[in-house]
């Protein structure tokens, strides 16, 4: 029975794995994210094209409203939009919005 059992665990922690580091957020897939951002957003440099570069977001002490820059603050942002910029509240999935979150944090 032991012998059968052992590999059903492992089995089941590397199913597990890739469902617990989707959570955290991957900067690499946010990138693939990022492009429906990049045409309002600069990303590699400080230049602001319809909105304000995204370089050094999370180094910044506040957001434009005031707001401390946090995964809360920044998302609140992208899903409710305005001032120019779309809502991405029903167009991103919980997961989208993490692997954002991630990639946005390397800029
Ligand atoms: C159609 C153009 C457009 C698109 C597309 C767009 N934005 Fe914006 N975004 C703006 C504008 C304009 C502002 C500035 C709003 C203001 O002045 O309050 C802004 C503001 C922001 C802010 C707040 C910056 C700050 O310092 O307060 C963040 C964060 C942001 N956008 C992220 C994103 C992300 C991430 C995406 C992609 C999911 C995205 N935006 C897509 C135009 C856009």
């Amino acid at each position: 029975m032991h012998k059968v059992f052992l590999p059903l665990f492992a089995l089941a922690a590397l199913i597990a794995l890739p469902a617990s580091a989707q959570k955290k957020g991957d900067a690499a897939k946010g990138k693939e994210v990022y492009e429906q951002c990049g045409v309002c957003h600069a990303s590699a440099t400080d230049e602001k094209k319809m909105g304000p570069s995204m370089k050094g977001l999370y180094k910044k002490t506040a957001l434009k409203n005031g707001k401390k820059v946090t995964d809360a603050s920044v998302a609140a942002v992208i899903n409710k939009g305005g001032e120019g910029m779309p809502p991405f509240e029903e167009i991103l999935t919980a997961g989208e919005m993490a692997n954002l979150l991630a990639y946005l944090k390397t800029l």
